[in-house]
């Protein structure tokens, strides 16, 4: 299969220096890609700004914000056939960036905001037969949300995650997820690495690609 991965943060800049983001690190989305190549797919990994290496056998494209992130999918995903949106992508940008470093006395105390694309949806009219797989990092109960956002934005499966526990989530090495799709009640997972959780999302693509094969 040619596996198209997005990883990391988007950035948000409102000057060359000074930017909107969040806490993810690009360790899961990374984790899929290097479980992808390991498999012998061919796998083309969109990665916003993060602090790690790219792994073996794998073509990177590094992005800034969601606009670079969705110029990118947009170029690329006609040549692939699965799409894995790790990215925890800004929801928000500042209305305005400046080119030129704002002088702290020039600032004002209410930062403009306009909301940036949802990628997935923006995406939607271009599936055609490409498994869809998003990810939704949820704060409580997961469930309910992140079935909302599978059938919401047209996934084919939806990885939950409760980002309030230490164990799971932005930064660490673990991550217990549930896999939630259209046609079969959820399937939890214990406490894996996110190396496993890697592998296990890399083997649900390649059976639902055999189902679809044999139709
Ligand atoms: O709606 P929420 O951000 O929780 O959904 C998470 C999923 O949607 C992730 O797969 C993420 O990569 C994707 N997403 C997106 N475009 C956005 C925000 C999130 O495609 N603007």
């Amino acid at each position: 299969m040619r596996i198209l991965i997005t990883a990391g943060p988007t950035r948000e800049h409102l000057d060359p220096v000074r930017f909107l983001s969040n806490r993810s690190t690009g360790k899961m989305g990374f984790s899929v890609a290097r479980a992808a190549a390991e498999a012998g797919h061919s796998v083309t990994l969109i990665a916003g700004p993060v602090a790690l290496p790219t792994p073996p056998d794998v073509t990177r494209v590094d992005v800034v914000s969601a606009c670079d992130m969705l110029a990118a999918l947009q170029r690329l995903l006609p040549a692939h056939d699965a799409l894995v949106m790790t990215a925890a992508v800004a929801d928000w940008r500042p209305k305005i960036c400046h080119s030129a470093k704002l002088k702290k006395r020039g600032m004002a105390p209410v930062l403009e905001l306009e909301p940036n694309p949802d990628i997935l949806q923006t995406l939607k009219p271009e599936k055609g037969g490409r498994l869809f797989v998003g990810f939704a990092a949820e704060t409580g109960d997961p469930l309910a949300e992140a079935s909302r956002k599978l059938a919401a934005k047209g996934l084919d499966l939806m990885v939950a995650n409760d980002v309030s526990q230490p164990d799971a989530g932005f930064a660490v090495d673990t991550n217990r997820v549930t896999f939630i799709t259209p046609d079969a009640p959820p399937r939890p997972l214990p406490l894996l690495s996110k190396a496993e959780v890697g592998r296990e999302i890399v083997r649900w693509l390649e059976t639902q690609s055999e189902r679809k094969a044999k139709g």
